[in-house]
């Protein structure tokens, strides 16, 4: 028996481990990249109704704190580019979430109604890009807009619908609501807004000024967010920020997660998948469990 295969109210996965959005996913080419590195799901960039070129370079940079800032700005093919990427990881056999962004609700209706016509095995609305005006954050802060707007796609499609949710003040009301409209899970979190300013020019250093903030100065906060979704709710959550290693993920199970998304460390190490994997079946080992699921939320327990 797999001990690592997780389930996701329906959406069962050979282990916790996809990718995060945005970490490849905009093309059929990426898949082939993201499935040989090993990940279970297949997590597609945000699709937007019409194409976006994005933000003049410079639009990522590395920290030296471990961190990344970056500011690409929702690039992507539009919903023409869909049905290509949804292929080839259902050629590969592989789950495929179709991570969706726009700036109303008609067009992340539209958008989800491709992704079902496409045969996405779910979905993702992303309410929580921090810097793109219009299209994330200032969505999913506001718990009723959560509401009105899953609750609008959850009723248009038969489709799976997650909500992957940002740092804001009503981060845990926003999971609620997102819950209550009928999403099958929550994805916590998305970068976090930031800034970086370079001390010879005097300038900002991502073309866009402000930027996502991700890789492991983020985890302990996404750590946090899960863990209090989880307390509150109980419901399934896919955690999201600064995973490095089999022990983020092991943190991220204990807090409440029952799947993980890797984004920021993969641009780095290609292997990270394999070696999350070896790392979480010597774990369950020591816990002497039959099944990785036994130790979601285990932090609120002993
Ligand atoms: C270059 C880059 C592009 C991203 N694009 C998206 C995106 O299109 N949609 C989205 O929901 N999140 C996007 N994210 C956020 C990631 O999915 C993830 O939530 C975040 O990076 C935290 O995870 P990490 O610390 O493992 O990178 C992007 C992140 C990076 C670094």
């Amino acid at each position: 028996m797999n001990r690592l295969m997780i389930e996701l109210n329906g959406l069962k996965l050979e282990h916790p481990v996809m990718n995060a959005s945005g970490i490849l996913g905009s093309e059929p080419e990426h898949v082939d990249i993201l499935v040989n590195a090993g990940f279970s799901g297949i997590v597609t960039k945000t699709f937007t109704k019409n194409p976006r070129n994005g933000y003049p370079p410079p639009i990522i940079v590395e920290l030296d704190n471990g961190g990344y800032l970056n500011a690409v700005g929702l690039a992507n093919p539009g919903i023409n580019g869909i049905c290509p990427v949804v292929e080839r990881a259902r050629r590969h056999g592989k789950p495929v979430i179709v991570s969706i962004g726009g700036s109303s609700l008609s067009e992340f209706i539209e958008v989800s109604i491709k992704a079902e016509e496409c045969r996405a095995t779910a979905i993702e609305l992303n309410m929580s890009c921090p810097h793109v005006k219009g299209h994330g954050l200032d969505l999913g802060s506001d718990p009723s807009m959560v509401y009105t707007l899953v609750k609008e796609v959850v009723s248009t499609i038969n489709t799976p619908v997650f909500v992957k949710l940002g740092l804001c003040d009503k981060i845990i009301e926003s999971a609620g609501k997102a819950l209550e409209a009928g999403a099958s899970g929550v994805v916590l979190i998305n970068t976090i807004r930031a800034m970086a300013i370079d001390v010879y020019t005097g300038k900002p250093v991502l073309s866009n000024k402000y930027g996502g903030l991700s890789g492991p100065p983020i985890k302990p906060i996404a750590i946090r967010a899960v863990y209090e979704v989880y307390r509150e709710y109980n419901a399934p959550i896919i955690g999201v920020g600064g995973i490095s290693s089999w022990r983020d993920v092991a943190e991220f199970i204990l807090a409440g997660a029952r799947a993980v998304q890797v984004g920021s460390v993969f641009m780095k190490n290609r292997r990270i998948v394999y070696e999350i994997l070896e790392g979480l079946e010597k774990w369950i080992e020591i816990h002497g469990v039959s099944s990785i699921m036994d130790l979601v939320g285990l932090a609120h327990r002993v």
